[in-house]
């Protein structure tokens, strides 16, 4: 098993939240394009669209008002929680894949997500998954964030994934064998 790369960029893919000021080429971000347009969906209806986020202020910008949200809606957790994390949303990766959707089609844009995680860590590239993002939808921002980032007529945020070289190691984690049962 220790031979086979799928088994190995599952394993060693971890969240990484911090990376290098290195941008990725046009070709790797093709390649993880193409990876995450190629994944499975239900009667394959691809319910999705992906935005290229690769502007450094328009990223600030974004992740400036996803923290401030948490501030305005007095979300003492979660401002805690970001806090922990020096206020970063996006840590720093130069790329960012937003994932939009038809309402409801979590599955297949999760699904979407993974294969752009597994894609880059077979490419030596780290990533992390990002939900908080959604928070930019909220009516209270007026669309802002719908013209901003492209989305197709009727789609909702569904998930981003920042991709970049990381400058940490990462968690940790253990196989928790406590949430699988056997029918015999
Ligand atoms: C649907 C989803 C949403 C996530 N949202 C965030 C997020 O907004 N910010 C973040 O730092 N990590 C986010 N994560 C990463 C998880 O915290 C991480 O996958 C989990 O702690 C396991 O750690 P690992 O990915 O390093 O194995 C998200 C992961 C998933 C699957």
């Amino acid at each position: 098993m220790e031979n086979n790369s799928v088994l190995q960029a599952i394993h060693s893919r971890r969240s990484i939240r911090k990376y290098k000021d290195k941008a990725l080429s046009q070709e790797q971000i093709k390649a993880l394009l193409d990876a995450a347009l190629i994944s499975p969906s239900a009667m394959n209806r691809q319910p999705w669209h992906i935005t290229v986020l690769t502007n450094k202020s328009i990223i600030l910008e974004w992740e400036k008002e996803i923290v401030q949200y948490f501030v305005d809606t007095k979300n003492e957790k979660m401002v805690e929680h970001n806090k922990a994390r020096g206020n970063k949303i996006f840590y720093d990766a130069p790329v960012v894949f937003v994932i939009s959707m038809e309402d409801g089609k979590g599955i297949d844009v999760g699904i979407m997500a993974q294969s752009i995680a597994l894609a880059a860590k077979g490419m030596g590239i780290d990533s992390v998954i990002l939900g908080l993002p959604r928070v930019s939808f909220d009516p209270k921002y007026e669309g802002k964030w719908y013209k901003t980032l492209k989305f197709p007529e009727n789609h909702v945020y569904g998930i981003s994934v920042a991709v970049g070289y990381g400058d940490e190691p990462g968690r940790q984690r253990e196989i928790d064998m406590s949430k699988v049962s056997y029918v015999d």
